[in-house]
Order: C-alpha cells, then structure tokens, then sequence
C-alpha cells in the first residue's frame, strides 16, 4: 500500500513537470502506432549519459520554439534503454541520438548540438524536399541567406525526379531548390536545360552527368564553399565527402607575412584551379595547431600547409617551403598522383600510437587544469606502487638475512664449540660478500633453501 501511494506521487510529480514541460512528450512503445501522423524530432537518450543531460534543457528549449513558431514537428524523448526494442529499430546506436521521423524515413542530426542548429535542421527537413522559387525576388533572397545553394531549373523531366530523390537523402545536409529559367538573374545562362546547378563562391556550377559521376556524389562533393575556415567539426564533416582536406595553419590572432601569404595561396588555387582539383580536394585555413597535432600525433608549424586524407588519417607535408603558387600547385599534385610522402594512416602500428597519445594528452591536460588533482590521481597510485616496491624490495633482503642467520645457526648447531666471536666475524663477512656482489647474494640465497630442507 505505502509503495503503491509512493509510486502515485512520483506518477503526479512527474505528470506535474511533464505538464510545465509539455512541448517536450514522453514517449514510451505506443509511439510507434501514432508516429506515422505526424514529423516527429526525438531525442534517444539514456538515464545515465552525460551528453544527454547536456542536451536535455536545449531540448526543451527547441520543443519549446518549434511549438511557439506553429512548425509542425512535435518534439519527443525516448528513454532509449528502456524501450530498447524501438531504439534499435531506428538504428540507435549512440546516446543521444537525434532523429526526425518523417512517414517512412527517419533523418539522423549530425550537426552542433544548439538549440539554433537543431530547429533550423528540423524545419529543413521536416518541409518539402525541394522548395520552388516562384520569382527573381525570391532567389535573390535565399542566395543571400546561403552559401551554397542547390537549384533545378527547368520542367518535369527524369533529372527532375532524380534530383527530387536526391533532395530527400541529402536534405539533412542543405536545402534544394527548383526554378524555372527566367527566374534567374541575365547574367546566369545555361547551355541547355533542365539543368542543377549550384551557386556558391559568387558563381555558379553546373551537374553534367557524363562528367561528374551520379547526381548524390556531385551533389555531396559541392555541398560545401570552395574555401572554408575549418576547425574540428568540419574536418568531420568533410570526411563524408571522401575529399582530401588542403589547409593552411595559421595563427589569427598573430598573422604575419608568411600565414596571410599561405592563405592566399590555398585560396588561389581553390579558385583558380578548381575544374582541376575540385573533385578531389577541399581547401580551407585552420587557426591553430592543436586540433591537427592532437590528430596526426606530431606537432606541425605555423603557419604551413598540410593535405588531410580524412578517409585513412595520412597526411602529406610539403618536402620544400612553399613560396609560390607552382610550388604549392605543384604539392597538391605529387599527393593526387601519389608521389608525395604519405605520414600517419590508420595501420596497427598507428593504433597503438594513438592508444598511447591520447592515455599521455589525458595525463598532460588533467595536470594542465589542475596540477593538484593530477598528483593527487596520478601521484596516489605511483606512490602505492612505489611504496609496494619498496616494501617487496626489503623484504626480499630480510628473507636473505633470515636464510643467513639461520644458515648459522645450523653451523653452529654441527659445530656446538664455535665461539661467538666467530659467529660475529662470519656474518660480518657474509655481510659485506652480500654487499659487494650481487650474483653472489643470489648463490647464497638459492643455497639457503636447501640449508632449510636439510633442518
Ligand atoms: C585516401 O584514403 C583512401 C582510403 O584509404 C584511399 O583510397 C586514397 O587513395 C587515399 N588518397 C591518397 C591521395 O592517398
């Protein structure tokens, strides 16, 4: 009874704060029955993950916009582990991960867990794959709202529905856009239509299907700027385009000749040789050297240039300073046919590197933020082992003395006339026998065992 009416005050406790906290629902298995009427944002989580609690108050700060704006998403969480069965329905994996559910497809956040990226994914995926823009006004306005920007142009046709296809994979990445001609600006003509075509870098590119592959790999490859300012997060998500990263390290806050020459450079061939390295390469500055150290393992200048193979972990470091554009041209190139030094990679031996460099970085940055608690975690236990040492140690030499005096004893014992100066005299000797050698301490101490059996 008592537990019963506990279990109901926690039952109104809780129907009490999910109530303050309604934009957020609580799911549980019957989910899966009423899923399919509506686009659904849930966050798996799991009672115990720390990322999860991090991400709970911006949850319900996005549960809470996205209900204020009138979108129709609704937002949800499921306590992953215990409806286990659903979670690994939907290929959860991690904890959290976020989702938005939409009919039959399910649309997995990779991005920045913010409240701003959150809703701003939810409402580019939850709306239609591909939005029309109906007049030049229009364009005008979401080519200033994004860097890169997908547009189809022309009527219904099978690139059409390719294109439509594609939209619905790769919306979780960026918007798609369709278009007909003459709402583009004069300045854009195209060679025949329907077309895709991508705006970004202050031009425009166009999908040709017998050079550029399938339409998801052009698209894929193109989804970002030409040049980027790169840190950590990007470098992920440029691994997905399989694109080798070109990046000059540099350091903002203290620019010199050198760094803004280096930058200029990459950005140069960025644009100027693009139809010929665009398909395999990704150009970008990156301030700071930590992020790359900590991943290549080594420590690189700044400022210099580095090339990233994301998909094996190899990087390339230019043999010659790079002073010009051929010479940096001319690195780029020795990594595209494979004559450039590869470093790193992802082998064996590389594994146990890293294994030992991130237990050594976890070491340093604990000292590094708090030198006390460092002694105390790492001190404590050397000290353990070093007093257990110690103690093994001296205690080893203690068992020789014993052996020894009882080794004397036993001489004594055939011998009853010895007299005690003697006895001193010899274990004075033995002493500094002891001392003076070491294999010699082992013979006495393999010969007591057997002094023993003997007793
Ligand atoms: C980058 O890594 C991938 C995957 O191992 C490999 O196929 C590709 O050849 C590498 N690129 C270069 C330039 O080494």
């Amino acid at each position: 009874m008592a537990a019963g009416a506990r279990g109901g005050l926690i039952r109104a406790v809780f129907l009490l704060s999910s109530g303050v906290l309604a934009h957020v629902e609580d799911l549980d298995d019957t989910f899966k029955d009423s899923r399919m009427d509506d686009v659904w944002l849930v966050d798996f989580y799991a009672p115990w993950c720390g990322y999860c609690k991090k991400l709970e108050p911006i949850w319900h700060e996005v549960g809470a916009e996205l209900k204020s704006s009138g979108s129709p998403v609704r937002v949800g969480k499921m306590d992953a582990t215990a409806y286990s069965g659903i979670a690994s329905e939907y290929g959860v994996r991690g904890y959290p991960t976020i989702k938005l559910l939409k009919g039959d497809l399910a649309y997995n956040y990779k991005g920045q867990r913010t409240k701003d990226d959150i809703i701003e994914f939810a409402n580019r995926v939850a709306g239609p794959a591909v939005r029309s823009l109906p007049s030049r006004q229009m364009f005008d306005h979401v080519l200033k709202r994004h860097d890169v920007l997908f547009v189809y142009v022309g009527g219904e046709s099978p690139l059409k529905e390719k294109y439509i296809d594609v939209a619905s994979e790769l919306i979780v990445y960026t918007y798609f856009f369709s278009a007909s001609e003459d709402v583009l600006p004069e300045s854009v003509t195209l060679p025949e239509l329907p077309a895709v075509v991508v705006f970004k870098d202050g031009s425009f590119f166009t999908y040709d299907q017998y050079e550029d592959g399938s339409l998801s790999s052009w698209v894929n490859r193109e989804r970002f700027q030409g040049y980027l300012q790169i840190d950590g997060f990007t470098l992920y998500e440029l691994g997905e385009t399989g694109k080798l990263v070109a990046i000059a390290v540099i350091n903002e806050k203290e620019q010199n000749e050198e760094s803004t020459r280096l930058k200029d450079l990459i950005q140069r061939v960025a644009t100027e040789y693009r139809g010929h390295f665009n398909r395999d390469f990704q150009f970008g500055h990156m301030d700071g050297n930590d992020y790359i150290n900590s991943l290549i393992m080594s420590e690189v200048q700044v400022p210099s240039v580095i090339v990233l193979n994301t998909s094996n972990e190899q990087y390339f470091l230019p043999q010659e300073p790079v002073n010009t554009l051929e010479q940096l041209v001319g690195f780029i190139n020795s990594v595209l046919d494979g004559s450039a030094q590869a470093h790193g990679g992802d082998g064996i031996f590389q594994r146990m590197k890293r294994v030992a460099y991130d237990a050594r970085s976890t070491v340093m940055s604990v000292f590094r933020s708090s030198p006390l608690l460092g002694c105390f975690l790492f001190g404590l236990p050397l000290g353990v082992i070093s007093l257990m040492c110690y103690g093994m140690c001296t205690a080893e030499s203690d068992d020789g003395a014993d052996d020894m005096e009882l080794m004397k004893r036993d001489g004594l014992a055939e011998e009853d006339e010895e007299e005690e100066e003697e006895e001193e005299e010899e274990r004075r000797r033995l002493a500094e026998e002891m001392e003076e050698d070491e294999e010699e301490e082992e013979d006495e101490e393999e010969k007591s065992p057997q002094e023993k059996k003997v007793d």
